[in-house]
């Protein structure tokens, strides 16, 4: 398995197939960015960036549903909808700091926490994820 896992990202295993591929792997991206929005949501460590987003998180529940998808080698959900990302610019309205970057990775790691996911998974997940975090700063 951790070499299956060490593979993700390349074109052996991508992090889609190691989550249950097409069986499987839209399932748990569900369930893993429910248990991230509501940490987010219900979590006082998270409540900065919580107070950035909508009082209805349901549509950043299905837009990160989709874009997790795509980014982790599923079908490309988000861009057959919204076309390319953006994701960087698409965050510029918020002050996106060190702080925000890592209460946003609070959030993930205790979803995949609460999710029961796999550790070495969990590990590599985490690892690409704060790359995508940290660019997102913006301060
Ligand atoms: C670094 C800390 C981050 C903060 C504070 C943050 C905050 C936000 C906020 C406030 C929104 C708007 C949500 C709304 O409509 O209410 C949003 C949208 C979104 N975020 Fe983040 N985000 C962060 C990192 C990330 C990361 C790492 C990803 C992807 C792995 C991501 C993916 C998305 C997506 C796909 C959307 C929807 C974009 C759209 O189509 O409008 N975000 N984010």
């Amino acid at each position: 398995m951790l070499n299956k896992i060490e593979e993700a990202g390349s074109a052996k295993a991508t992090f889609f197939e190691l989550l249950g591929g097409e069986l499987d792997g839209a399932i748990k991206i569900r369930a893993l960015v429910e248990a991230f929005y509501d940490v987010m949501d219900t979590d006082p460590k998270a409540a900065p960036i919580r107070a950035m987003h909508a009082a209805d998180l349901s549509s950043a529940r299905e837009k990160l549903f989709m874009f997790l998808v795509g980014w982790t080698g599923g079908p490309q959900l988000y861009i057959e909808r919204y076309g390319h990302p953006m994701l960087r610019k698409r965050h510029l309205p918020f002050a996106i700091d060190e702080s925000a970057r890592d209460q946003w990775m609070y959030c993930m790691i205790r979803a995949m926490h609460l999710q029961g996911m796999d550790d070495a998974l969990m590990t590599k997940l985490a690892e690409q994820l704060y790359g995508v975090a940290d660019f997102m700063r913006n301060q």
